[in-house]
């Protein structure tokens, strides 16, 4: 009897293909759904419930994540540390998920032609950021990271508050007194020191473990 059904699934396409359906979308509401709700991702928590130190973006950092997403950064670096042994000693502690909960979008990827830059902050001097940003092969001789020279021209978003803005929409809790200062921040900076400051906040709100 059992065995009739089953044929009779299989023999008729729509059917089979409507079920399929349901069944995978079943399968991924119950893995993807819980996520949205619990505590260690939308939070910020680590895995332990130990509070992390993540702050929004300053209006600086936040002009160098967009120039990172317009440079197309993400294609040769990835920002997530996997719990493997061999990762966590190159790279520090694994990511979790309570660091990423104010980036819109986040930038984990999954590319390393470059390494991970999840903890990239404070790895190195704003200066050798700044060198290697617009020479690589001067620091790294064999580097195949392209020059980006261009990030030596002077920074222009007009639109920095509105970006804010957009991002308090998301959920980032940034005050009217931050979005209202936000221009000034920006005020004779290099697009080169947005991409710094981005860089060297990367991987803080660990540094309590
Ligand atoms: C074509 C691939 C490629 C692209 C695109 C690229 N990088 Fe890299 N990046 C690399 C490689 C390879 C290295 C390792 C060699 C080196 O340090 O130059 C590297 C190294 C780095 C490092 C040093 C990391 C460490 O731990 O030593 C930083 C920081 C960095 N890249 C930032 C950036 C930023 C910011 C952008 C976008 C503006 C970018 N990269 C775009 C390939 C790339």
């Amino acid at each position: 009897m059992a065995q009739s059904k089953h044929d009779a699934i299989e023999r008729n396409v729509a059917l089979l293909i409507v079920l399929t359906l349901l069944a995978v979308s079943v399968g991924g509401l119950v893995e993807i759904l819980p996520l949205f709700f619990q505590k260690s991702t939308t939070s910020a928590i680590d895995h332990n419930g130990n509070a992390l130190n993540v702050k929004p973006y300053d209006a600086l950092s936040l002009a160098g994540r967009d120039i990172y997403i317009r440079e197309g950064c993400y294609n040769c670096h990835s920002q997530m540390i996997r719990p493997f042994r061999a990762e966590t000693e190159r790279y520090g502690h694994y990511s979790v998920a309570g660091e990423f909960i104010y980036d819109h979008p986040f930038q984990w990827g999954s590319k390393r032609t470059g390494p991970d830059l999840a903890r990239v902050g404070g790895r190195y001097s704003d200066e050798w950021q700044r060198q290697h940003l617009l020479d690589p092969r001067g620091k790294v001789q064999d580097s195949n990271m392209p020059a980006f020279t261009w990030l030596a021209r002077d920074l222009k978003v007009p639109d920095i508050q509105a970006r804010m803005k957009a991002m308090r929409f998301l959920g980032v809790p940034y005050s009217d007194e931050e979005i209202e200062n936000a221009p000034k921040a920006l005020e004779g900076k290099k697009e080169v020191d947005a991409v710094i400051a981005y860089l060297q906040g990367l991987g803080k709100a660990l540094s309590n473990l």
